[in-house]
């Protein structure tokens, strides 16, 4: 029975920063390398999307792509549908990707993808010029015919990270200038990409403003390690005691890191050390020791920036003196799953004292934990979830879940395996 974490580890590319290098890398004008790429199923539904249009990419060693860029306005029309799998961020991507190129697709995905908003995005990109077709309930499959886009002024109605990037990469071909707001500032990956790729963009607050690119250059990326990876790791390592571990090479971009803030409020003993910046993005370690902790106020901190880190958030609450308040959560109903109610039916059924008020979880703390008697959905990060309550209530792992974590953290159980002492 496994006590503690201890020790060192690197983790896998970023997948949100993964999915915006091989999208933009497709349409650049030459040979881009782009190293530590993510490497959960949903990359590879991007990557294999991007190869039905007709760009060349070769692995030339694990987690290093070769990209030959066929430049704007040059991929092919594919044969068969684009398949983005379990993917919001592929589906919606590529939608503004494609919204305004030469050629016709249609996406698709998993049973959990076509349950998720397209309109969200397919709104936005019609105002563009965009011919977008969902189906009656607004969801893929979705057809899109490329077309002449304009730019425009667009106040986001949700805070959402994926929306505003479609936009985005669809005002790289449109005429004039765009101007994104959102509510509350999301994951800016796309921006701090786009600037350091030389496009004319600017941001303040919470608004992006470009223009059309006339071309993306060529380009190599060393993909930070994934954030939201290393909240699954993390927690355990605050939970366990007299557990002591470093995680190098993390992107600490702070549109990420709104868990990191919290825990730190509740006392967490977690540490950062900023090294380098890579492409716009802050790069550093992470330094975690086990910790006592306390419920702490969050409402002031944007849900965007810990959006995929609420279940992590919402154990940590149950073993925190305290009740804690997670606010505004609604987001959380159209994830992989239905999360709201995933996280309570998981930790209520291991235990804990939780509740839904409307959008909010609600939770009571410390209790003590034992391993849930249901399942995650088929959902990567609930299967985390489930696996975290095991470990800290049994002291070990099930090893049940691989293929559902493989979604986004295939190196999962390996890396956790490596740490448990
Ligand atoms: C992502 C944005 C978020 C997040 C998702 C990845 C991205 O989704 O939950 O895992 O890469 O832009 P929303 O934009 O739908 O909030």
């Amino acid at each position: 029975m496994a006590q503690l974490l201890r020790g060192r580890v690197n983790l896998p590319g970023d997948k949100s920063i993964s999915h915006r290098a091989v999208l933009l890398s497709s349409i650049s004008e030459g040979n881009c390398t782009i190293r530590n790429l993510a490497t959960g199923k949903d990359l590879g539904s991007t990557v294999d999307a991007v190869r039905q249009l007709g760009v060349e990419i070769s692995e030339s060693e694990p987690s290093v792509l070769q990209i030959s860029g066929v430049g704007m306005n040059n991929f092919v029309k594919p044969e068969g549908k684009l398949n983005c799998g379990n993917a919001g961020t592929s589906l919606r991507l590529l939608l503004g990707l494609l919204a305004g190129s030469n050629i016709s697709a249609k996406l698709d995905g998993d049973s959990s993808l076509r349950k998720r908003p397209v309109n969200r995005v397919a709104i936005p990109l019609r105002h563009m010029g965009a011919d977008i077709e969902t189906t009656d309930r607004g969801t893929c499959p979705v057809t899109v015919i490329g077309k002449r886009l304009s730019g425009i002024g667009y106040a986001l109605p949700v805070a959402s990270a994926q929306v505003k990037s479609a936009i985005l990469l669809a005002a790289l071909s449109a005429s004039g200038e765009t101007e994104i707001v959102e509510p509350t500032p999301t994951r800016d990956h796309t921006e701090r990409m786009l600037i350091s790729l030389g496009v004319p963009l600017t941001t303040s607050d919470c608004t992006v403003s470009t223009g059309p690119a006339s071309r993306i250059p060529a380009f190599d990326i060393d993909i930070p390690g994934d954030i939201s990876s290393a909240a699954f790791v993390v927690l355990p390592a605050l939970l366990l005691p007299n557990s002591e571990i470093v995680l190098e090479n993390v992107c600490l971009n702070p549109t990420r890191c709104g868990y990191l803030q919290i825990l730190r409020r509740m006392g967490a003993d977690i540490a950062t050390d900023e090294i380098a910046i890579k492409r716009g993005e802050p790069v550093g370690k992470l330094f975690v020791r086990a910790s006592r902790m306390h419920s702490s106020r969050c409402d002031d901190i944007p849900v965007a920036t810990f959006i995929d880190e609420v279940p992590i958030l919402a154990l940590a609450a149950t073993q925190a003196d305290g009740v804690t308040r997670i606010s505004r959560l609604g987001e959380l109903r159209v994830k992989e799953s239905d999360r709201l109610s995933g996280i309570v039916t998981v930790l209520g059924s291991a235990g804990a004292k939780i509740q839904v008020e409307e959008d909010d979880l609600v939770i009571c703390g410390p209790t003590k934990l034992f391993p849930p008697d249901v399942g995650p959905q088929h959902d990567h990060r609930m299967a985390m979830l489930v696996e975290t309550i095991n470990l800290i209530s049994e002291g070990q792992l099930t090893d049940s879940y691989a293929d559902a974590i493989s979604i986004s953290f295939p190196e999962y159980y390996e890396v956790m395996k490596s740490l448990l002492d």
